[in-house]
C-alpha cells in the first residue's frame, strides 16, 4: 500500500559536523508512528543500526495488527477472540487474502477453489520416499513445499497476480495434505487422500488418522479445537518466518519456494518450535519427577548462568497475556475434558508450573507470559498429533499469513529487494602473503 501524506517530520542533529535533515514522520491507523530513514544514507553517508529489528518497521501492512501491552491481535481488524468463536479457518482465510470475510456466497466458491487442490501430485509420495523414516516432519516439509515449484511451473511467476491466487490457493489446499503424508510416511502407514466433503480441519484429521482398515470418526469438539489452532497461528504481522517469507520473495523467486523458506525458519526454538520444545521441556520436568520438580526447574531458567527457558512464555511483542494463548488455554481444557484427560499428569503438571510462573517475580517483573504455544502442544499432544509434527501444524495453518503477506508486498510500489546493511568491524584490506610467510 501506498504511505500516507507525512504527518510531522523529526529533525536528526550531529556532533561531528554532519548537517541536521528532516526526516518524514508517518501515521498508521493504529499504533507507533515511523520515522522514513530512507534518505539517510543518501543525505548523511551513516547507516542505521537495529540488529534483530527492535526499533524498525519493516514494511506498511493492512493486514494484522498486535498491540502487545493491551494483549490484543486483530486481522484486518477483527479481534482473534470474534473470529475464534464466529469463523472457521477457511473463512479467516479469506480475510487474510482478500480482505473482507466472505458472505454466504463468496464463502461456498471459495471452499470449492480450495477443496479443488487439496491433491498433490502422485510423484509427491516417490519424492517423500527419498527420506529417511525417522526425519524430522520440518525437514521433510521444507523440501516438500519447496518441491511443489518443481509441479507448478504455471503459477510460479510472482509478478502476475493470477498466478499468484492460483499458488495461494494450491499452498492453502495442499499444506493439510503434505503435513498428513509426512506423519503417515514416519509410522509407516499408507496414505490418506483427501476427502473433500468434509471440513479443512476434519479432512485433515482423518488424513492423519484414518486407515485403510478403519475409518476415522470425527469428533466435533477435537475438529473445532484444529480449525482453532489453525485460526489462532493464521498470521501474526512481521515476525521472523513472515519476514523470511518477504525478504526471500523480494527477489522475485516463486512463491513455493519463498514459503519453503518460511517453513524452514519457523522450525527453529524460538519461534514455531517452541510448541514442541514445551511439550519436550514438559517430558524432561515430568521424568525428573513432575510437579515436584517445578521449583528446581524454575530455579534453573532464573540462574543467568543457565541457558534454559521457560518455552512457550514470553514474547518480543506481547508484554502481557497473548490473546492466542487465553482461547487455547479455554480450547484446552474443552479438549482434555472431552478425551477424559483431565487427570493425566502431563497436563496437571503444566497447569501447575504456568500457576507458579505468573506468580513469580521473575516472570512478573519481565512480563513474561504464556504465548500461544504453552498450550497448542498440550491440545495437540491431547488428540494424538506427535510432538514432531507440531511445528509443521503451524506451518499448515500461517501459510495462509505468508502468502497474504507475501501478495501485499508485491503490490506495493515501494517494495524493493530487501538488502540490509551492516556496521562492518573486521580486518581492514590487507595482502595476501605467500603461505609460508603466514
Ligand atoms: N524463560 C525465561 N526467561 C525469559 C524467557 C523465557 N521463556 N523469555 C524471555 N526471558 C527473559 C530473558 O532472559 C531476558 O531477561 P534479562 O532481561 O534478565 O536478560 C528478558 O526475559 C527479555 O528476554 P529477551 O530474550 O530479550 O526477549 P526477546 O523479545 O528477544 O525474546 C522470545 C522473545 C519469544 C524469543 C523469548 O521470550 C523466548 O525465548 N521464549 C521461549 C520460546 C517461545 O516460547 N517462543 C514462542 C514465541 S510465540 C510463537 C511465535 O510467535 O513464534
Amino acid at each position: 500500500m501506498a504511505l500516507p501524506a507525512p504527518s510531522d517530520k523529526a529533525t536528526l542533529t550531529f556532533n561531528d559536523g554532519t548537517a541536521p535533515i528532516d526526516l518524514p514522520i508517518y501515521k498508521g491507523s493504529v499504533g507507533p508512528d515511523v520515522i522514513d530513514i530512507r534518505a539517510l544514507y543518501g543525505k548523511t553517508g551513516k547507516f542505521t543500526y537495529d540488529p534483530g529489528f527492535l526499533s524498525t518497521a519493516s514494511c506498511n501492512s493492512a493486514i494484522t495488527y498486535i498491540d502487545g501491552d493491551k494483549g490484543e491481535l486483530l486481522y484486518r481488524g477483527y479481534p482473534i477472540e470474534q473470529l475464534a468463536t464466529r469463523c472457521d479457518y477457511l473463512e479467516t482465510c479469506h480475510l487474510l487474502l482478500f480482505g473482507e470475510l466472505p458472505n454466504v456466497q463468496q464463502k461456498a466458491d471459495f471452499v470449492k477453489r480450495v477443496t479443488n487442490h487439496t491433491m498433490v501430485n502422485e510423484q509427491m509420495q516417490f519424492f517423500l520416499r527419498g527420506f529417511r523414516r525417522d526425519a524430522h516432519p520440518m525437514a521433510v516439509m521444507t523440501g516438500l513445499v519447496g518441491a511443489l515449484s518443481a509441479f507448478y511451473p504455471d503459477s510460479m511467476n510472482l509478478n502476475d497476480p493470477w498466478q499468484r491466487e492460483v499458488s495461494a490457493i494450491r499452498l492453502i489446499a495442499k499444506m493439510p495434505t503434505l503435513v498428513a503424508m509426512a506423519y503417515k510416511y514416519t509410522v509407516g502407514q499408507p496414505y490418506v487422500y483427501p476427502r473433500n466433503n468434509l471440513s479443512y480441519a476434519g479432512n485433515f484429521m482423518r488424513m492423519m488418522f484414518a486407515t485403510p482398515c478403519e475409518e476415522y470418526e470425527v469428533n466435533d469438539v477435537l475438529v473445532r479445537a484444529v480449525d482453532r489452532i489453525f485460526i489462532l497461528h493464521a498470521d501474526h504481522e512481521q515476525n521472523a518466518s513472515t519476514s523470511t517469507v518477504r525478504l526471500c520473495a523480494s527477489s522475485g523467486t516463486n512463491p513455493f519456494a519463498a514459503i519453503a523458506a518460511g517453513v524452514a525458519c519457523l522450525w527453529g526454538p524460538a519461534h514455531g518450535g517452541a510448541n514442541e520444545a514445551c511439550l519436550n521441556m514438559l517430558f524432561d520436568i515430568q521424568k525428573q519427577g513432575g510437579v515436584a520438580k517445578i521449583g528446581e526447574f524454575i530455579a534453573k531458567v532464573k540462574d543467568k548462568n543457565s541457558d534454559v527457558r521457560l518455552m512457550g512464555f514470553g514474547h518480543r511483542v506481547y508484554k502481557n497475556y497473548d490473546p492466542r494463548a487465553k482461547l487455547m488455554r479455554e480450547t484446552c481444557h474443552e479438549v482434555l475434558n472431552v478425551l477424559g484427560l483431565q487427570d493425566d499428569p502431563l497436563f496437571k503438571l503444566a497447569m501447575s508450573l504456568e500457576k507458579i510462573a505468573l506468580e513469580d517475580e521473575y516472570f512478573v517483573s519481565r512480563k513474561l507470559y504464556p504465548n500461544v504455544d504453552y498450550y497448542s502442544g498440550i491440545v495437540q499432544k491431547a488428540i494424538g498429533i506427535p510432538v514432531s509434527l507440531f511445528t509443521a501444524v503451524f506451518a499448515l495453518a500461517r501459510t495462509v499469513g505468508w502468502i497474504a503477506q507475501l501478495n501485499e508486498m508485491i503490490a506495493d510500489p515501494e517494495y524493493k529487494i530487501g538488502r540490509p546493511r551492516q556496521l562492518f568491524v573486521g580486518a581492514t584490506a590487507r595482502d595476501v602473503k605467500p603461505i609460508d610467510q603466514r
